[in-house]
């Protein structure tokens, strides 16, 4: 694959950025992401792909919900807690003002333009990604949103690398 003409292509595309947060039991969870999208009309479901490094994505796992709050270019400090950091280092939902939504969900005051999903399935085709396929349940938004995207934010260092992927046998054990 010509790896330089997909990365012009991705890259031109500069995808808008989300904080996608979730629970499972006392554990909150959310990180950015920009793999994201609309993937089916009726029923209407969303799309968000997550890092198995991600704590994120071992939350989720035991989740029923996910919230994805679009950031707008206002929230680039926002950007930078949740996608350069990890919640296994720091207490992210400590320096950000919150609320609790549908199965914990914990929802981001700063950010109005927000969609909950209730998690449908997820489809793993063991790479270092999986797709979390949600129905919205729940959507609110502000008076205007002015996407933030990756153009913005390639000075925000992933809290994790996706080389330190978890294999999905090893995040049972955990539990
Ligand atoms: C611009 C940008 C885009 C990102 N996109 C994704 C993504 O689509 N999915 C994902 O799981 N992580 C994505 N990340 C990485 C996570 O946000 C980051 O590793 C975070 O620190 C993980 O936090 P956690 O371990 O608390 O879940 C992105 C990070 C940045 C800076």
């Amino acid at each position: 694959v010509d790896t330089e003409a997909f990365d012009f292509l991705t890259a031109r595309l500069d995808n808008p950025l989300v904080v996608v947060t979730t629970a499972s039991g006392d554990q909150r969870a959310g990180c950015v992401a920009g793999f994201h999208t609309q993937c089916g009309i009726e029923p209407m479901r969303y799309a968000v792909w997550l890092s198995k490094a991600n704590m994120t994505y071992r939350t989720g796992v035991f989740a029923t919900h996910l919230a994805v709050h679009y950031l707008d270019v206002v929230d680039h400090d926002l950007a930078e807690l949740f996608g350069a950091h990890s919640g296994e280092d720091i207490d992210k939902f400590a320096r950000c003002d919150w609320a609790p939504g549908p199965g914990g969900v914990p929802f981001l005051t700063r950010c109005p333009n927000r969609v909950v999903l209730e998690r449908i399935s997820i489809w793993d085709g063991g790479d270092d990604h999986a797709c979390f396929v949600g129905e919205p349940v729940d959507a609110s938004r502000g008076a205007e949103l002015i996407p933030l995207r990756l153009s913005a934010a390639l000075d925000i260092e992933p809290g994790h690398a996706v080389e330190e992927r978890v294999k999905a046998d090893d995040v049972v054990a955990q539990r």
